[in-house]
């Protein structure tokens, strides 16, 4: 279950600013303080959504969210970081379909807040005061958008006082996030609600479990931002890799299983359990059950026996309506290649000590930016300059790291070699930008979301 525990001694002192600009906002103290880490994955991009697992840890990065529960039916909400303000009535809530939406400051918000209420029937939700602050860079990578998915489900939970569990709440806030219309797995908001300090976490789905894995001694993480920013909700990319796996998904089903068995799979990771394949073999006969380059929008409907309405309805999302070509083999072979990549990393961290450990984990992190690029398409021309200035410059392995097409890259770097490290890529990627600091700093496993009561 979920602890609140006091807001006292350096804490207090800690956040005694942000209450203060509470105070200001709202006339009063908040009730409640709620922080959520950002996150930053090591390995095994793109993959929850296909079932299979994936190693982030929580960075220091983090949003902070003050709560006060109010008797009228009002949401007010305001950012500190852009001095914006916001209102909604409690009551329209419901109504307001986040995906049809401009995307705002506050549509992530108010996902979390309608996962809640909906999952757990509050018809008449408190009203409530919401401040939030941030130093989580945006559309980079680094998950601020389910950070404010995550902290406003927790105001959801303490403000209608509610019993969760924190593993249902991260599966919840999955669901929830996909209001926007982005069709994310829950890697995100399960290492934001899970972690634990000073460990990195092995997340499996269905049913969610994370394991902790303790990083190598001497292993440091590096967070480059390539300052190329993505929002990924905001284009279809996204969301034409979750189709595309789906459709690489079925069609290696119906040559794997029975017909009864086949219709209802959409990941590969059912897929692989229900033919009793192992990944290796999977991977290597990708081309064998995938074998053309390019699909076209009738080459599937042929495949699969389905109609163009079917393909609409069952498979394609609504921003993927109109997609005429899919790339199945490339992108199978990366999911399955990227999932043994992730278990191999655990397994190394876990029982191969020293430097030939890190210079596996290296390797491991490298290839699984390489498959990001050929197979997955989703790097860009920043995170590959980053990845190939990094390793020249003494990185055992570097990659990019969230969903891509921009946002940052993470590198592992021997602790003996991080001072020079990060001089050469300040000199080499960012002379001229300033905060510099902000854009390239080293990340310890941070812990997951805390609330404090005042
Ligand atoms: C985003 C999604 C995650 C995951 C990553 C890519 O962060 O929210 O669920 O799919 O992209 O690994």
């Amino acid at each position: 279950m979920l602890a609140v525990e006091k807001l006292e001694g350096s804490l207090r002192d800690k956040y005694a600013d942000f209450v203060k600009n509470f105070e200001e906002s709202f006339g009063s103290e908040p009730e409640y303080l709620i922080r959520v880490p950002g996150r930053v994955n090591l390995i095994g991009e793109h993959i929850d959504y296909c079932g299979y697992a994936v190693h982030p840890m929580a960075i220091d990065q983090d949003i902070i969210v003050g709560v006060r529960t109010l008797e009228s039916g009002k949401l007010e909400l305001k950012n500190l970081n852009n001095e914006k303000y916001a209102e909604f009535s409690m009551e329209n809530l419901q109504e307001i379909d986040i995906s049809t939406e401009k995307i705002n400051w506050w549509s992530y918000f108010l996902c979390g807040l309608k996962g809640v209420y909906e999952d757990k029937m509050i018809e008449n939700p408190n009203g409530i005061q919401v401040l939030v602050s941030g130093c989580i860079p945006p559309s980079a990578g680094l998950s601020s958008s389910s950070a404010l998915v995550v902290g406003s489900s927790l105001v959801a939970v303490v403000s209608n006082k509610l019993e969760v569990d924190r593993s249902d709440l991260a599966n919840l806030c999955a669901r929830a996030e996909r209001f926007i219309g982005t069709q994310g797995g829950g890697m995100d908001q399960a290492i934001e609600l899970l972690a634990v300090a000073g460990q990195a976490k092995l997340i499996e789905f269905n049913p969610l479990v994370a394991h902790d894995t303790k990083l190598p001694d001497g292993s440091v993480f590096v967070i480059a931002n390539s300052l190329q920013e993505k929002n990924k909700a905001a284009s279809n990319e996204f969301n034409s890799r979750v189709v595309e796996c789906r459709l690489a998904a079925k069609l290696i089903a119906k040559q794997l299983l029975k017909e009864s068995d086949w219709k209802d799979v959409k990941k590969l990771r059912n897929v692989q359990v229900s033919s009793g394949k192992c990944l290796e073999e999977l991977v290597n006969s990708v081309s064998t059950f995938l074998p053309k380059e390019v699909y076209t929008r009738e080459d599937v409907l042929a495949e699969l026996g389905i109609t163009d309405e079917e393909l609409r309805t069952d498979i394609l999302t609504a921003n993927t309506q109109e997609l005429q070509t899919f790339k199945l083999q490339q992108r199978a072979r990366h999911v399955l290649s990227e999932s043994n990549r992730v278990y191999r990393f655990r397994e190394v961290c876990h029982n191969k000590a020293g430097e030939e450990g890190l210079k596996e984990l290296g390797e491991l992190m490298t290839a699984s930016h390489n498959s990001c690029r050929y197979d997955y398409e989703c790097s860009a021309d920043g995170l590959d300059r980053l990845v190939e200035l990094s390793l020249k410059n003494g990185a055992l392995g570097s990659r990019l790291t969230g969903a891509g097409w921009g946002g940052c890259t993470v590198s592992l770097v021997a602790e003996s070699q991080v001072e020079k490290f990060l001089a050469a890529l300040k000199a080499e990627y960012y002379a001229g930008v300033e905060n510099v600091d902000s854009a390239i700093f080293v990340s310890k496993p941070s812990g997951g979301a805390m609330v404090w009561s005042l």
